[in-house]
Formats: structure tokens, C-alpha cells, sequence
């Protein structure tokens, strides 16, 4: 994006500004501004990714007329083929930002297995940024997006912001995994803020791929903000003296490629700290774990001068993004590092949401106070805490038609129209797409490693991914502690003893949805293979205690279906229980072994059932005896 300044150029940057006004298209509330690629809501702009800008525009130009799948991929990607379950994730992020509901489409409607619709009526907008100056208005809409359960991440953001007003210049990096709300606290924030009408507010966006090729590319897109915002005049005035390089971007005309300024970051800096001295300048980087290195010099650089600044750095990124430009992250690690080390800079590592939190979150989604029974519990248990998820299962359960809108004694609330047991705790498709992409991105050694750890319930083993993999457990470990090192979705939490007194890690994944991806996304044969790998392991690494291990082994054989071998496995177990006298339990393991008979052929399947049988009714009748012996005692304590 080239930053231009008056003067400089034939067209003015605020021809080119007004020029956009002109080619807006409204609907409700909202303006569509196709020369500067944003979205207006009463005057507040909101940013969208440039696909998810293009799909809505696309859709708001064709408004009325069914859009399917593979119109919209035609224009998407005109060249490439790309799975259409991308754009569920586009729609979410659109119905996001316009406040929509897949079950009670405002602007998008879904016709299932064809395409999208745009339904509101669009106008030609002729005069631009409607009600820009409705503080009052601007005010609500702050209300109505404010966030919840960041209290006190908000207020630490007010302080440095005061503090920064009296010429202490502050840097915060807000870090944690996607979807955590770092860029929606930074809406807050600057949105919120009591200070935030006193200061320029400036927002670059680091975009992924784009650092490798583009130098600072959000400092560019921040700067083009403020020399087209309400302060543009002051602010082309004081770069024009001080900074005049950075007023020329790469699609600048030839004039301006003839003024050859170098640029360079003591000029911008000093200008920055010019346009702070009349008002304090909120500088904000989005993403940075897809920064470019000068962007990172710049901040740096910005957040080390010395003399008193009226500017405040905040900077957000994914602590452990599943990058493989493994120079900028380190540099990015190693400037976050630094910067706190000497006290230039702070870090707000955004937890995920409480219990309390995500309810509150439930009620502002559903528009409703109260809400359906054990919803939160559900909720925040599937989600854990991850407001992107909450959201996502939120649709999920709306698009599955488990929560449909219900009307009774004229009051329309949400119900829950089926037990939570029976909701299948599937992965909403929007996330499973997001979570997809972010694998993708990592080596195939790494995506295997995953994988393999999927096989296993809550943690797994080093040595259990050594084998579903066949690899040396040692190199195993390795890999997975250095995954875990670069990934926030994996942990290590932990040693294991095993019984030949060797260790072995094991970790988790941070939440249950990565699993569940990593794990469906495997073909059949081949994870039945691992899992066959992984039982023969723990068969070996226990040889003469199998029966400890026996349940275990049985659910890796199940997942694998050999249905015999893991109906063996579960009557070790069973028999194993029976040692203990535990008669209830061993019943409940042949049980599930009988079940497994129904999978078997026509001659193994009936003589296994006769085996399983017998050792049921003695398994049985051995706890009903219990029973039986029980009961006089428990009358006497009841009488005692
Ligand atoms: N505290 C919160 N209260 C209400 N909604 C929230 C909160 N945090 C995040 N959200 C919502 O969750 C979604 C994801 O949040 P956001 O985009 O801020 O995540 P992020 O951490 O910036 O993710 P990424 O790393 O992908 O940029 C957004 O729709 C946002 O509005
Ligand atoms: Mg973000």
C-alpha cells in the first residue's frame, strides 16, 4: 500500500480517500468500501481479512442472486483448487463481523449443499462515512462489542496508556494461541478506552506470507491510516519534513520514485515521536508472528529511544504459531525476550476464558439472559475457554438444529432440543477447517508426529508414538519436546516410569478439538495400523503384566478393528478383575467383549459368544451373590 502525501503526487491521498466514499455500497448499518477494502458500521471501520473482503463483496454485488460453492471458488482462486469447506470459515468470520446468525440470516443465508445469498436490500452509498461524528452512537456500538471476562487486562492497558500520555512510551505484546481474543482485547481497547478519543490510534496488519517479500508492510498500512484519518493533514505535514522516504510506497508515481529519500528508522521514529508530541499515538501491530524483520527493527527501535514519547507500542502475536519462517519468530522471541528483560516492555499472555466468562459470552451470542441448563458447562467444556471456539460451537449447535429459537407465552427464547449426551461432540466443520490449516502448514514429520499422538486418550507416551510411527523412542521424544516447544497446542506434561525402569514424556494437546482433528484426519488402514503398534508395545513393554494393561490394550485393538484379539484383550482384564473379586466390573468387560462378537465372522463370532457367555453368568452370579452377602451387613449399619 503506498502512503501518499499532498503534494507529492498529482491526486491527493484524500482525492483518492473521497474517491472511495463514492463507491460504497450500503446495507443496514453497514457501508462497504471497495476502494479501501473495509467495512464501515456507522462510521466505525471495521478490518476484514482480504478473503473473507472479497466473499462479501462478491456477495453484496450479486445481492439477491444464489452464489454456489463453485462460483464463489472461481473467483476465489481462479487458478487453484481449494476445498470448499474454506469458506464455512469465511462465513464465520463475515457473520461475525456483521453481527448475523446462520439460524436468522440478516445479510448471509445458506442454502445448504448450493451456495450463499445476500437477502438485506443494498443502496449506492453517496456520502460516505455516515454519522462518523455520532459519538453518541460510537459510544453504544463500544458498549455493545465490549468483551468479557479481560477485565484486567484491560485495565493494565489503561494504565500504560495513562502512563504513556505523560511521555513514558510503554510496549505490550499481547500473546496466546489463536482465537484467544487478542485482537478482539485490542478492539476493546482502543475502542473502549477513556482515552482512546484523545489519541491517534494507528493499526498495521502483518500478513502471512507477505513478510518474506514485502518490508514493513503493516508499519506502511499503519502510516496509510493515519495520513487518511481524521489527523491526515498534521500527520502528511510532519512526515513530509521528517520523514519524507516513508510517504512513498512501491505503487507510488514516477515523481515521487525520483525524490530518492532513504528511509530510514531514526527519521520515522523521530516523526513519530513528533506526532505524539500533540496527541499521544497508539501504534498497533497485529500478528506479528508474521512480521517482516524491518517491522521488528522499527518496534524495536521505538521502544528503546530514550527520550519521553507519548507512544504506546501494542504488539499481538501467537506465542507458539506453527510458522515455519523460523527467523522471524526467533527474532520476534528474542525482541519480546529482550524488551522485558530490560523492562522496555511487558507481555499480557491471554488465558483462556473461565467458566463464568464463557456464559457471558453464551448470553451476548444468544441475545438471551437465561440460558438453557448445563449450555455454559457444555460449552466451556468443549470450547476450554477459547472464545473463537465458543463461538464456533455456539453455530454448531444452532446449525445442527440442537438449539432452535422457541416460542412460548409470546416470549421467543433458545432451547435445547436434545440432551447433551446425545449431541454428538463433533468438531464444528468452520474449526476443524482453521485447526486443518494450521497442520498443514507443518512438516510432514511433524503432522505424523501429531497424529500419532492423537491415537491415545488424554495424554500420549513418547513411546507409544515411537511405535504407532516405528521409530526410536529417543528420536521420538526429541521430536515431540522441540513440537511442543514451537506449538501452543501441545504440552508436555510429564515423565513415565515404565516397568524396565526407562522414562518416557508424555503430552497433551490443549484441547480436545486438536485431537479430535488430528486423529479423523488419519486414513483408516493407516491408523488402524498405528493403533495395532501401539497395542503390541504395551503388550511387550509389560510381557508378564499384560492383564495390567490389558483395557488399554483392548481399546487400541477395538479402534483397530480386530474385533477378536481385542475381545481376548478384555477378558484378560476381566479375568483380572475376578482375581480382585471386583464381579460388577469384570461383568461389564465381558459384556463389551460379547458386544465385540457381533463384529466377528460367522464361525469365530458364535464360539467366542458361547466363552464369553459363560464366563458372564459366573461373573454375574458371583456379584449377585455378593449382593446378597452384603445386604445384612448394610441393614445393620443402616439400623446402627
Ligand atoms: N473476551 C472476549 N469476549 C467476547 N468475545 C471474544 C473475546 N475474545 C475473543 N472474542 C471473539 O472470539 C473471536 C476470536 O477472537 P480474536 O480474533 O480476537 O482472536 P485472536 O487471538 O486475535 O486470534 P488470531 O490469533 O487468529 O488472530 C472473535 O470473534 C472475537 O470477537
Ligand atoms: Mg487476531
Amino acid at each position: 500500500m503506498a502512503v501518499v502525501a499532498p503534494g507529492l503526487l498529482e491526486k491527493t491521498w484524500y482525492d483518492t480517500f473521497f474517491e472511495g466514499w463514492f463507491r460504497m455500497k450500503q446495507f443496514e448499518a453497514f457501508a462497504l468500501d471497495t476502494a479501501n477494502e473495509c467495512l464501515w458500521r456507522e462510521g466505525v471501520q471495521l478490518s476484514l481479512r482480504p478473503k473473507p473482503f472479497a466473499v462479501l463483496r462478491y456477495l453484496v454485488e450479486h445481492a439477491g442472486r444464489l452464489i454456489t460453492h463453485d462460483e464463489l471458488l472461481e473467483v476465489l482462486w481462479p487458478e487453484t483448487y481449494v476445498q470448499p469447506q474454506v469458506l464455512r470459515t469465511y462465513m464465520l468470520e463475515l457473520r461475525k463481523a456483521l453481527g448475523d446468525e446462520a439460524g436468522q440470516p440478516r445479510f448471509i443465508q445458506t442454502l445448504p449443499k448450493r451456495g450463499y445469498c445476500f437477502v438485506a436490500p443494498v443502496t449506492e452509498c453517496a456520502d460516505g462515512r455516515r454519522s462518523a461524528s455520532a459519538n453518541s452512537m460510537q459510544k453504544e456500538e463500544a458498549r455493545a462489542i465490549a468483551i468479557v471476562g479481560r477485565e484486567e487486562e484491560l485495565t493494565l492497558l489503561e494504565t500504560r496508556m495513562q502512563q504513556s500520555a505523560t511521555g513514558q512510551r510503554r510496549t505490550v505484546f499481547i500473546t496466546g494461541e489463536a482465537g484467544i481474543g487478542k485482537t478482539a482485547l485490542v478492539d476493546a481497547f482502543s475502542q473502549h478506552s477513556a482515552f482512546a478519543p484523545q489519541a491517534c490510534i494507528a493499526r498495521g496488519q502483518c500478513v502471512e506470507g507477505v513478510g518474506r517479500t514485502e518490508e514493513y508492510y503493516p508499519v506502511v498500512e499503519a502510516l496509510g491510516q493515519l495520513c487518511s484519518g481524521p489527523e491526515g493533514d498534521r500527520v502528511c505535514r510532519i512526515l513530509t519534513r521528517m520523514a519524507p522516504a516513508w510517504l512513498t510506497g512501491a505503487a507510488c508515481d514516477q515523481e515521487a520514485k525520483r525524490t530518492t529519500v532513504d528511509r530510514t528508522l531514526g527519521d520515522l521514529c523521530a516523526a513519530l515521536e513528533e506526532l505524539a508530541a500533540d496527541k499521544p499515538l497508539i501504534f498497533v501491530f497485529e500478528d506479528l508472528h508474521w512480521a517482516d524483520e524491518s517491522t521488528l527493527h522499527l518496534i524495536s527501535a521505538l521502544a528503546r529511544r530514550r527520550a519521553p514519547a507519548r507512544l504506546m507500542l501494542l504488539g499481538t502475536f501467537r506465542a507458539h504459531e506453527a510458522s515455519e519462517a523460523v527467523a522471524e519468530k526467533k527474532a520476534l522471541l528474542g525482541l519480546k525476550q529482550d524488551l522485558l528483560m530490560r523492562r522496555l516492555g511487558e507481555e499480557i499472555a491471554l488465558a483462556p476464558l473461565g467458566k463464568s466468562a464463557v456464559k457471558e459470552l453464551l448470553r451476548r451470542e444468544l441475545h438471551q439472559e437465561e440460558l438453557p441448563t448445563g449450555l455454559a458447562t457444555f460449552v466451556h467444556q468443549h470450547s476450554e475457554g477459547n472464545p473463537l471456539f465458543v463461538i464456533a460451537i455456539v453455530e454448531h449447535l444452532i446449525a445442527q438444529c440442537f438449539l432452535m429459537r422457541e416460542t412460548s407465552d409470546e416470549l421467543t427464547a433458545w432451547q435445547q432440543r436434545a440432551p447433551f449426551a446425545e449431541i454428538e461432540a463433533s468438531v464444528p466443520d468452520g474449526l476443524a477447517q482453521m485447526i486443518e490449516r494450521e497442520v498443514e502448514r507443518l512438516s510432514p514429520m511433524d503432522q505424523r508426529l501429531l497424529e500419532a499422538a492423537s491415537l491415545t486418550d488424554v495424554a500420549s507416551p513418547a513411546w507409544a508414538i515411537a511405535a504407532a510411527l516405528e521409530m526410536d523412542q529417543a528420536e521420538a521424544e526429541e521430536a515431540c519436546d522441540n513440537l511442543a516447544r514451537r506449538l501452543y497446542f501441545v504440552q508436555r506434561v510429564g515423565q513415565d516410569e515404565l516397568p524396565d525402569g526407562s522414562r518416557s514424556a508424555f503430552y497433551v494437546f490443549a484441547h480436545g478439538l486438536y485431537r479430535e482433528v488430528l486423529y479423523q484426519r488419519q486414513a483408516v488402514a493407516r491408523r488402524a495400523r498405528r493403533h495395532v503398534r501401539v497395542a503390541e508395545r504395551l503388550g511387550q513393554l509389560f510381557t508378564g503384566r499384560e492383564a495390567d494393561v490389558a483395557r488399554e490394550i483392548a481399546q487400541h485393538l477395538e479402534a483397530a478393528c480386530q474385533w477378536s484379539r481385542a475381545a481376548d484383550a478384555l477378558r484378560t482384564a476381566a479375568r483380572q478383575a475376578l482375581q480382585r473379586q471386583a464381579y460388577a466390573e469384570a461383568a461389564h468387560l465381558l459384556e463389551h467383549a460379547y458386544a465385540l462378537t457381533e463384529n466377528m465372522g460367522r464361525v469365530e463370532g458364535p464360539s467366542a459368544q458361547a466363552e464369553i457367555q459363560a464366563e458372564l453368568d459366573a461373573a454375574r452370579q458371583a456379584a449377585s451373590s455378593i449382593q446378597e452377602n452384603v445386604k445384612p451387613l448394610q441393614r445393620k449399619l443402616d439400623d446402627f
